[in-house]
């Protein structure tokens, strides 16, 4: 991803797996990810999904998804994984108000300063 301008500050593979593990022990079909990046930990995340799961990731910088989208397409994921532009918190939001589905596991990997507010999202 570095060749690609985007900065080194993806989880590592141990923790990848990790989350792998702890996605696959919970059985979780629906998981939401803040903070995309290029998509390491969404991968990681969306490959422990069943057929039909779903992983929406949220990433403010155009950029940062548009990359995301292109390694998620390039890992056979694209149809599992949507990934959502613009702040956190306003795109939690407007997700509250439109009454869409709850998840099943949630991965808060973006500005530090937000993740009280986004754990008080339900
Ligand atoms: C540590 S990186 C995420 C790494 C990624 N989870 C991985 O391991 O592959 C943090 C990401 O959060 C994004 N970000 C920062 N503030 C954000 C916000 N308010 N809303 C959404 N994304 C944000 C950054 O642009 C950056 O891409």
């Amino acid at each position: 991803m570095a060749q690609e301008g985007l900065p080194s500050i993806n989880i590592s593979a141990s923790e990848g797996q990790l989350l792998h593990l702890l996605a696959l022990m919970s059985g979780a079909r629906r998981i939401l990810e803040i903070g995309a990046l290029g998509g390491y930990s969404a991968i990681w995340l969306a490959r422990a999904l069943p057929a039909d799961g779903k992983l929406i990731t949220l990433e403010l910088d155009e950029h940062h998804a548009a990359v995301a989208r292109r390694n998620l397409n390039a890992a056979g994921l694209g149809a599992k994984v949507e990934v959502r532009v613009g702040p956190a918190l306003a795109t939690l939001t407007a997700m509250q108000q439109a009454g869409e589905a709850l998840f099943d596991l949630i991965f808060i990997d973006a500005d530090k300063e937000g993740y009280v507010d986004y754990l008080q999202k339900p």
